[in-house]
């Protein structure tokens, strides 16, 4: 049977704003899927085609979904995912996966005892860039990675923050919000952070929540890295611009995320620019370097991601994104969090003994 051969997935989106209505245009636009209600408490019946719910509640009790697309705030994820979940239908989940990384391991829990399909909303390793970067460096085209540095900094209108208030409380500032993204992307591309220490910042916009932080990483590879991010600061730098994702960040061509740095060539993402020496030349920094862009096949990540999302609904793909994958990116962020408080380097696999430690004493 072929993939067009199936029924569409009947999903149901929870959360209908500023993300429910982009996932709500990707699932329009998938011939895969369908758009089968929508559960808000502020939204309203008439903005949609679809049935709508004032509850998640209400929503699954009327049945006949597949699956659900949870985009609402941060500190409902992981109770309205365990929710869905018992109901058995398959959720993807946007990032962060819980507010922290305690409350995180609930979740992963329940998927491993309810045996549920669960992906998290890290979009970005859907992009054919991050596989390409991916395939780069466990191919060896850059020779033994030595290091990686990148950098998102965009920003932010003013009424992000003054029209929905949980955007600068505990739980959303720029770490959780958007380096998440990043910390997740450079851990599927570099492996597991051992050590991080970092420095932040509130001082742009005055609020309870960091705008600007700097973190330096340690790999459990041994590749060393670091890591700046702003929601106060103007750039044309970070993944957001550097990829036509949404008509919501304009693109700046042959943007730049992150570069790569590896014993024979430099890559950058996800303009998969690679720099090397030509073979004619010795392979040391008095020869020109060369540059060439690694071919791939144009798509969007949000595009993918429901693609992928709609064969782990169907039971025919393992989640590229797991609790358990997204929850290790969560502890990451916290470790760097504590390390920005203390000053000190944070241990990461230590971070995450002690936290599930006191999570379950
Ligand atoms: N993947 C990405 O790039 C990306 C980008 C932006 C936001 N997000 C994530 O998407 C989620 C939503 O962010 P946003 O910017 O759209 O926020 P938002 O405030 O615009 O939207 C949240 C929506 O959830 C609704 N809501 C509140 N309580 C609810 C409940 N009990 N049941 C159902 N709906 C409820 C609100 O009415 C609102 O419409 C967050 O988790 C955020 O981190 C992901």
């Amino acid at each position: 049977m072929t993939a067009s051969a199936f029924p569409p997935v009947r999903i149901g989106m929870v959360g209908a704003g500023f993300m429910g209505h982009q996932h709500i245009d990707f699932i329009q636009a998938a011939p895969g899927a369908e758009l089968a209600a929508v559960a808000d408490p502020v939204a309203t019946a008439d903005s949609f085609d679809c049935p709508w719910y004032a509850t998640t509640s209400d929503m699954l009790r009327a049945g006949d979904l597949d699956a659900v697309i949870i985009a609402n705030p941060n500190a409902l994820h992981v109770d309205t995912a365990v929710e869905c979940l018992e109901a058995g239908v398959a959720v993807l989940l946007e990032k962060p996966v819980a507010v922290d990384y305690a409350e995180s391991r609930r979740l992963v829990d329940a998927v491993a005892r309810l045996e549920g399909r669960l992906l998290v909303g890290h979009h970005r390793r859907h992009h054919p860039a991050v596989a390409r970067a991916r395939a780069a460096i466990e191919g060896g085209e850059l020779g033994q990675l030595v290091a990686v540095s990148g950098l998102w900094s965009a920003r932010k209108e003013d009424e992000y923050f003054t029209d929905i208030p949980w955007h600068s409380r505990k739980g959303a500032g720029v770490t959780l919000i958007n380096v998440v993204h990043d910390l997740d992307l450079l851990r599927h591309l570099c492996g597991e952070v051992a050590e991080v220490q970092a420095m932040q910042s509130s001082h742009a916009r005055g609020l309870e929540v960091e705008d600007t932080i700097t973190l330096n990483l340690r790999f459990e590879s041994g590749v060393v890295g670091s890591f700046l991010a702003s929601d106060a600061g103007v750039s044309p730098w970070g993944w957001d611009q550097a990829t036509e994702e949404t008509l919501a960040f304009p693109f700046v061509p042959d943007g730049v995320a992150y570069r790569l740095v590896g014993t024979d060539a430099a890559l950058s993402v996800p303009n998969l620019a690679k720099y090397a020496y030509d073979r004619a030349v010795p392979a040391n920094w008095h020869s020109p370097l060369s540059r060439t862009y690694l071919p791939v096949a144009p798509r969007g990540s949000f595009h993918a991601q429901l693609d992928h999302f709609i064969e782990v609904a169907r039971g025919a793909a393992q989640s590229l994104v797991s609790a358990e994958d997204a929850s290790r990116t969560l502890a990451l962020v916290e470790a760097a969090a504590l390390a920005a408080r203390t000053g000190q380097t944070v241990d990461v696999a230590r971070f995450r003994a002690d936290s599930q430690g006191s999570a379950e004493s």
